[in-house]
Order: structure tokens, then C-alpha cells, then sequence
């Protein structure tokens, strides 16, 4: 098992944009199989590149967590191309161990990426697998389910961990 550290809200580079990914070369097949093992060992359903520090338009998504090898889905510069409706669902990230809150999410989109044979690809997702495409397409651009709450909720969530990283518990 090839399992990686998955990096915390406060860690530079999940609040920066990441960077779109040229050329599918040997260490991007490699770096999308740890994260596919990184993300069945958590376990979660879906994980970005910079939550394992690495600053690239890379997604993994398996609502199955590794039961359905045909669940799998790895995207390299996924694009949201349209987004219909809405849904209101409780909402996690491996990136925010302990934290969950209702999130406002299309409930139907259309996304565009490359997989890792260089062919592109154009998935519509509903429910839980659209709001899967929108929490790692925004890690991609620095943002985290949290930023989509209320300025109130979200302070009082970023007190939350900062009271943590002092005490050392984050
Ligand atoms: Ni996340």
C-alpha cells in the first residue's frame, strides 16, 4: 500500500490554485494510484491532489470506496461545464477531520476532463456523485466546503481550528 499523508485545512497549498496538468507522464499515473489507495484507506470517496500536497488538476472519485473496481472515476483537469438544481446535504472532507456541515450543491452537473489515457471524458453526475465533482473541483481552486457556508458559520468553524492548531490538536 502506497498511502499518503493527507494535508489540513491551514496547509498553504490546498489554498492556492492548482496547477493544470500538461502532459500525462509516468508520475501522474503514479501519484493518481496512491491517491486512489490514499483515498479506499481513509476511507473517503473522493480526494484532490494538493490534499496530498501535490499542486495539480487531479481528481480521484469512488462512491464505492474500493467495493466497485467500475465506480472508479480519475479526472485530470475536471471542469464543471454546467449545473443544474439544488441540494442540500451534510458534507465532510478528509481535510477537515471532525467537521461536517449542510452544504448547498448543484444537483446535477456535467463535467469535462482527461482520464489517464489522454482521452477525454464528459461524465453527468447527480446527487451524491455531482456533489462529489463540486467538493474536489473546488479543492482545485483552493477552496474548501466551508467557504460555501455563512461568513458566520464559517468564522466560527475557522476558530474552531485555529484553537486546535494552537493546542496542537489539528
Ligand atoms: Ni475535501
Amino acid at each position: 500500500m502506497k498511502v499518503l499523508p493527507i494535508l489540513k485545512y491551514g496547509n498553504e497549498i490546498l489554498h492556492r490554485k492548482a496547477e493544470p496538468i500538461n502532459n500525462i507522464n509516468e508520475a501522474i499515473v503514479e501519484l493518481a494510484q496512491k491517491m486512489v489507495q490514499t483515498m479506499h484507506a481513509a476511507p473517503g470517496i473522493g480526494l484532490a491532489a494538493p490534499q496530498v500536497g501535490v499542486g495539480k488538476r487531479l481528481i480521484t472519485i469512488d462512491l464505492s470506496v474500493g467495493k466497485d473496481p467500475s465506480k472508479l472515476i480519475i479526472l485530470i483537469n475536471p471542469e464543471i461545464l454546467e449545473e443544474e438544481g439544488e441540494e442540500i446535504l451534510e458534507e465532510g472532507c478528509l481535510s477537515l477531520p471532525g467537521i461536517s456541515e449542510n452544504v448547498a450543491r448543484p444537483s446535477k452537473i456535467l463535467v469535462k476532463g482527461i482520464d489517464l489515457d489522454g482521452k477525454e471524458r464528459k461524465i453527468e453526475a447527480f446527487g451524491i456523485l455531482a456533489r462529489a465533482f463540486c467538493h474536489e473541483v473546488d479543492h482545485l481552486n483552493g477552496k474548501f466546503f466551508i467557504d460555501r457556508l455563512s461568513y458566520l458559520k464559517r468564522n466560527l468553524i475557522k476558530r474552531k481550528i485555529l484553537k486546535q492548531i494552537k493546542e496542537g490538536k489539528w
